[in-house]
C-alpha cells in the first residue's frame, strides 16, 4: 500500500524551510525577548505592506483578532452582526463573546461567500457590522460589500482567515472595509508554527484600541485605561512567520498551479470551484460540489480506499451547531447554505503538494467519476 496522501503537506514545507526557521528561532532565543520587541514590529510592518494598509496588529489567533476588533469597534449587547451561515464556527464565536446578536445570512453557491442581496434583505436598524468571509481563499464580494456598508453607515469587518494573499481588482483581501482579521493556523495559506492572527485596518484609532486591548487595556505602566485581555502574539511565532513570508509569493503561485492542474483534470467531471473575474484566490481549500450527500459519501470512501483523504468543509449550516442552541441569534432564510453543506468536499491542496500525490488524487477522483 502506498503512503496516504497528506491532506495538507506540512512535512514537505517544513523540510524546505527547516534551516531558516531554526536560525530565526535561535535568534529570538539568544535575545531572550519573547513578548513584544523587534520581531513583532517587523512582522506587523511586513504584513501591513503586503496587504496594503497602514496598520497591522498581531494577535494570538484569528478568533481573538476578531474578538478584539469587535470590542474595539464598541459592538456589544443589543447590536446585530451579519455573518454567513456557511463558514467556520470561529466567525460567529467572536460575535457571541462580545454579547452581540449574530444574524445568519445566506451565501452564493459559486463562491461560497455571503450573498450581498441576502445581506441587504437581512438589514435592520440594530445591525452595526457585517462580516463577509473570504472562504477557502476566494475573496468575498469585497468592493460591493465595502460600498454597501459605507452607504448604510455600518462597519465591514472582513474575515480573511483563509484568504491571505487573495485579491479582488488588484486590492488584497484584508484591505477592504473598516478592518479585517486573519489567522496563521499552520494549515492556512500563511501558516505559522502554532496559533496566531492579525488585524488589518486603515483606521489609526481602531488599530490603537486593538493594540491596547490585546495588552490588558494598558495606557501607562500598570495603568489600565480600559479592561482588555491578553491576546499578544509572541516573538518566536513572529520570527517564524517572517521566514514563512519569504517564500509566500512563491507558495501562492504553487497553490495556483495546483488548482489549475485540478481544474484541467477534473473540470469536465465535477462542479469545480470557479474564480470570479478580476479576483485571485489563495486556494486555502480546493472544494468540489457533488450532487448529493449520498454520492459524496461514496466518493469519499472510494478515495479513502486509495489513500486519498478528503474533508467536508462544512457539514452543517452554522446556525444548527449544538453550541448555538439556547443562544440568542436571528436566522434569515439560508437555503443555499443548507444545500451546499450536503454537497461540498475538499481535496488535498497545499503549497508543497507533491506532483505524485496530486496525480494520485486526480486518478482516484476520475476512477470514481468513471464508475459512478
Ligand atoms: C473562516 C475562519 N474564521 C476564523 C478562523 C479562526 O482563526 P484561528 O484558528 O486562528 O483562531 C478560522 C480558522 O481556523 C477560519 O477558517
Amino acid at each position: 500500500m502506498e503512503h496516504p496522501v497528506p491532506f495538507v503537506d506540512l512535512q514537505s514545507l517544513l523540510r524546505r524551510q527547516m534551516g531558516e526557521l531554526r536560525e530565526a528561532l535561535d535568534e529570538v532565543l539568544q535575545s531572550g525577548r519573547f513578548i513584544g520587541g523587534p520581531k513583532v514590529d517587523e512582522l506587523e510592518q511586513a504584513l501591513a505592506d503586503l496587504v496594503g494598509v497602514p496598520h497591522a496588529v498581531a494577535c494570538a489567533s484569528g478568533t481573538v483578532a476578531e474578538h478584539l476588533l469587535l470590542m474595539a469597534a464598541g459592538i456589544g449587547p443589543g447590536d446585530e452582526v451579519l455573518v454567513p451561515d456557511f463558514t467556520f464556527a470561529a466567525t460567529v464565536e467572536a460575535v457571541l463573546l462580545v454579547g452581540a446578536t449574530p444574524v445568519f445570512v445566506d451565501i452564493e453557491a459559486e463562491t461560497f461567500s455571503m450573498d450581498l442581496a441576502a445581506a441587504q434583505r437581512a438589514m435592520s436598524d440594530k445591525v452595526k457590522a457585517v462580516v463577509p468571509v473570504s472562504l477557502f481563499g476566494h475573496p468575498a464580494h469585497l468592493a460591493a460589500f465595502e460600498a454597501w456598508c459605507e452607504n448604510e453607515g455600518i462597519l465591514m469587518l472582513e474575515d480573511a482567515c483563509q484568504s491571505m494573499g487573495a485579491s479582488e481588482g488588484g486590492r488584497r483581501s484584508g484591505s477592504f472595509g473598516n478592518a479585517a482579521f486573519t489567522s496563521f493556523y499552520p494549515a492556512k495559506p500563511l501558516g505559522g508554527l502554532g496559533d496566531g492572527g492579525m488585524v488589518f485596518t486603515r483606521d489609526g484609532e481602531l488599530a490603537e484600541r486593538v493594540r491596547r486591548l490585546r495588552h490588558h487595556g494598558e495606557t501607562g505602566h500598570h495603568l489600565h485605561g480600559e479592561m482588555g485581555t491578553n491576546a499578544r502574539l509572541n516573538a518566536l511565532q513572529c520570527a517564524a512567520l517572517l521566514v514563512r513570508l519569504r517564500s509566500f509569493p512563491q507558495e501562492l503561485q504553487w497553490r495556483q498551479e495546483a488548482a489549475e492542474r485540478y481544474e484541467a483534470a477534473l473540470g469536465g467531471h465535477f462542479v469545480t470551484p470557479k474564480v470570479r473575474e478580476g479576483a485571485a484566490s489563495s486556494w486555502a481549500q480546493y472544494t468540489l460540489r457533488l450532487p448529493d450527500a449520498q454520492q459524496r459519501d461514496a466518493f469519499r470512501d472510494s478515495l479513502q480506499q486509495r489513500g486519498v483523504p478528503t474533508v467536508v468543509h462544512y457539514p452543517r449550516p452554522l446556525h444548527t451547531q449544538p453550541g448555538l442552541q439556547g443562544r440568542s441569534y436571528r436566522l434569515t432564510p439560508t437555503p443555499v447554505s443548507e444545500r451546499v453543506c450536503g454537497e461540498v468536499v475538499s481535496l488535498p491542496i497545499s503549497a508543497d503538494i507533491q506532483g505524485s500525490d496530486q496525480r494520485r488524487v486526480i486518478e482516484a477522483a476520475l476512477e470514481w467519476a468513471g464508475s459512478a
